[in-house]
């Protein structure tokens, strides 16, 4: 473990150049380049042992996440749960949703939002409407049947997001970090919630960054400050230019990812016609965070 959370305490704090700088170069050096750098073998997520722990730790240390194997468990959300339970985390937001919410498929639940589609998904951390006291910290995945053809997911540790903004746009990332850029709207009401919302980066009591972002538009009221809207259209074009620390891949059955909600894609799928064949992932999203170094 490289234990950055306590030797590089000031690194998100943007007037201090110090532990940002010895930060920053560690974390190049050390994040995963490709998906196979990625994966954790688990011999049964539901009991994992403490070098499996150790692994996931490092990993999600290094990248904020990870790509698992479920091992002989039942690939199913009983065994998601536990593998959180097991990473010191369990409060979901579960009991806020609809019941069928965390089963990823083309069900077209909740006026088919596109999780419940087969539409694709831009860049985005998941639950950008929660209030910053209630942010989703963390949001695990897996696959019980893959698409028929893609359905990958781009993902980019929120953290690399930062230094990459912070070297090239300071000013905007600023802004990003002390602005309140935007607030919830209601997409069939037009209702803006004044309490929902808010930074787009910052840090939690403990010191790790939180991120929450979107292209998605029509439930994000943001702020007509001009400097909020450059700051976002920087932040809008990183992420398109999709630099060499993107890493794209596909759960495929019994594949599952570990994370501290980093921004994500979901890639266009051809789904099988059959119901019974549909693509389906497990989710689970939670309040806490995997704490690791
Ligand atoms: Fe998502």
């Amino acid at each position: 473990m490289h234990h950055w959370n306590s030797k590089y305490p000031a690194r998100f704090e943007l007037d201090s150049n110090h532990d940002y700088q010895q930060w920053r170069d560690e974390k190049l050096a050390a994040y995963p380049r490709q998906l196979a750098d990625l994966v954790v073998e688990l011999g049964d997520m539901t009991a994992i042992t403490a070098a499996e722990k150790a692994k996931i730790m490092q990993l999600v240390e290094r990248a904020n996440m990870c790509v698992y194997s479920a091992g002989a468990a039942d690939i199913g959300m009983d065994s998601l749960l536990k593998l959180g339970a097991q990473l010191g985390i369990s409060q979901t937001d579960k009991s806020t949703r609809h019941t069928n919410s965390d089963e990823l498929t083309a069900s077209g639940i909740l006026n088919k939002a596109i999780p419940f589609t087969t539409r694709p998904a831009r860049w985005h951390t998941d639950a950008t409407y929660y209030g910053s006291d209630k942010t989703i910290q963390a949001l695990f995945l897996l696959c019980k049947r893959p698409a028929l053809t893609g359905g990958s997911n781009k993902v980019l540790d929120h953290e690399m997001l930062y230094i990459l903004l912070r070297d090239k746009a300071p000013e905007a990332l600023k802004v990003l970090m002390r602005n309140d850029c935007f607030k919830y709207k209601n997409p069939k009401t037009g209702e803006i919630s004044e309490q929902l919302g808010g930074k787009v980066f910052w840090t939690n009591p403990d010191g790790y960054l939180n991120h929450r972002f979107s292209f998605r538009k029509m439930d994000m009221a943001w702020s007509e400050e001009s400097d909020v809207l450059a700051a976002r259209d920087i932040l809008e074009s990183l992420l398109l230019e999709e630099s060499e620390f993107v890493i794209e891949g596909r759960l495929e059955p019994g594949l599952g990812l570990i994370s501290n909600n980093v921004v994500h894609t979901r890639e266009k799928l051809v789904d099988s016609e059959d119901d019974a064949s549909k693509r389906l992932l497990y989710r689970a999203r939670f309040y806490d965070r995997v704490n690791a170094g």
